[in-house]
């Protein structure tokens, strides 16, 4: 059972001695890390101890509004990084983003937000314990879904976007949660702080990832584990075979404009940045310090001849791995960040693509989709703080990507 009610009874809603700089000024982490469930967490905890990591284990604050199960943000002794777990899927992960942006203890202004989970993986792209850094995610369950036996015979899926009369049309209806793109120059920047050599693998995945070496496109999930550059799709649903991720994978292809690469699948980063979205709309965040890592546990379809239940249940031998390569690169991160605060993250890392949501309400061109709302200019809300900073970045973006055209 992975509740615990007795760490939360235990210590309650109160400052402990040793978190007494937590209590009397605002915790003003460098680097949040962002994980999903009980392991993803936990590894950052078991692994404090380890020489020269970070010690997340150090001062821990009970975040109003979280997760029930998750209720506790667990930092560093100078709070220069932090660590959450939001529960799993869309619903947990917004409401604990938004927990975040409203507990008045946090300053999160200049904070970098690294999502570190383990998912799916497509074998064309990556292998069991690879690690992944995206530039955009795509919630695909976002859609028109008939069961396939009851579809035209022309569709090749029973996924059709909302607002369209085809599997293969673009957008039709639009709800602005379905592509968010984060900052390119900072995902290269954070990932040269991968070192390669750490990233786990096990003789288990090695066995497993070698059923895929017959399928010449399969040889990226044949290979040993690597850091990449590729996107995540973010579904509720845990879908699974072949079917489903070429489905997905047109979907990404679509929605990105085909700039965007389909390699893992997980129920949370879009739920994530939406919620930044918003924050960055009331400037709690800034939206070009959000970075997305996922770690791969499993493939998201079996190997030849075999079912796709076999895959599903007996699948999961990567698991281990991905949650060892979750603290191997977000902890890595974090202190690369850390260490590199004053002449470098503290500014921030300019981007150079488009950064936001579809309908581009942080101002920006989006590089994909129907078309902005607000002409390039952040949207500004009824009473929110002008957004100096932002706008002219905005600018920035918008002249750029015009120049590049
Ligand atoms: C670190 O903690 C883990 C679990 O709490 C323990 O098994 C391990 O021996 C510890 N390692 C060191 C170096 O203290
Ligand atoms: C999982 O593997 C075991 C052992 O090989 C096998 O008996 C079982 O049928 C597999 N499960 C599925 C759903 O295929
Ligand atoms: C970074 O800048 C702060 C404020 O100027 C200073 O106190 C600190 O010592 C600097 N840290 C490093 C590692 O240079
Ligand atoms: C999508 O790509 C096409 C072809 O490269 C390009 O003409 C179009 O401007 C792009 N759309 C957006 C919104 O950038």
């Amino acid at each position: 059972m992975r509740f615990v009610y007795q760490s939360a009874l235990a210590v309650a809603y109160l400052c402990v001695a040793a978190a007494a700089a937590i209590c009397n000024g605002k915790i003003k982490p460098k680097v949040m890390i962002i994980t999903f469930f009980n392991s993803e967490g936990e590894i950052y905890l078991t692994k404090s101890n380890t020489t020269g990591a970070l010690d997340f284990r150090a001062k821990q604050h009970r975040v109003p509004y979280a997760s029930p199960e998750f209720p506790y943000l667990h930092c560093t002794a100078d709070a220069d990084a932090c660590l959450m777990t939001t529960g799993e899927a869309e619903i947990q992960a917004t409401a604990t983003t938004m927990a975040l942006l409203a507990d008045p203890a946090l300053d999160l202004r200049e904070t970098y937000w690294v999502l570190t989970g383990i998912g799916g993986g497509a074998p064309d792209q990556v292998t069991l314990g690879a690690v992944t850094l995206a530039r955009f995610t795509v919630q695909v369950g976002m859609s028109y879904e008939m069961d396939a036996r009851e579809a035209p015979p022309a569709f090749n899926t029973g996924y059709v976007p909302q607002g369209t009369e085809s599997p293969g049309a673009v957008w039709g209806s639009v709800y602005n949660s379905e592509v968010f793109e984060v900052n390119g120059a900072l995902r290269d920047t954070l990932t040269a702080m991968v070192d390669p050599a750490r990233v786990a693998d096990s003789a288990a995945a090695a066995a497993y990832r070698a059923n895929y070496a017959e399928v010449p496109a399969f040889a990226p999930g044949a290979a040993p584990p690597a850091v990449h550059h590729c996107d995540s799709v973010t579904s509720d649903t845990w879908f699974t075979g072949a079917m489903l991720a070429e489905t997905h994978k047109r979907r990404v292809d679509l929605w990105t404009n085909g700039t965007g690469t389909y390699c893992t699948t997980a129920q949370e980063d879009g739920a994530v940045l939406g919620a930044l979205v918003r924050g960055a709309l009331e400037s709690r965040v800034d939206f070009e310090r959000v970075a997305i890592v996922r770690t791969v546990s499993d493939f998201d379809r079996p190997y030849p001849g075999q079912s796709v239940m076999d895959n599903l249940i007996n699948g999961t031998v990567g698991y281990p791995i991905a949650i060892e390569n979750v603290w191997v690169a977000g902890e890595s991160i974090a202190r690369g960040i850390i260490g590199a605060w004053n002449e470098t993250f503290k500014s921030g890392v300019p981007a150079q693509n488009y950064v936001g949501d579809v309908w581009g309400v942080l101002g920006g061109a989006p590089d994909f989709g129907p078309g902005r709302v607000s002409g390039g200019e952040p949207v500004v809300l009824p009473g929110a703080k002008a957004q100096q900073q932002m706008v002219k970045s905005a600018k920035h973006r918008t002249r750029r990507s015009r120049f590049q055209k």
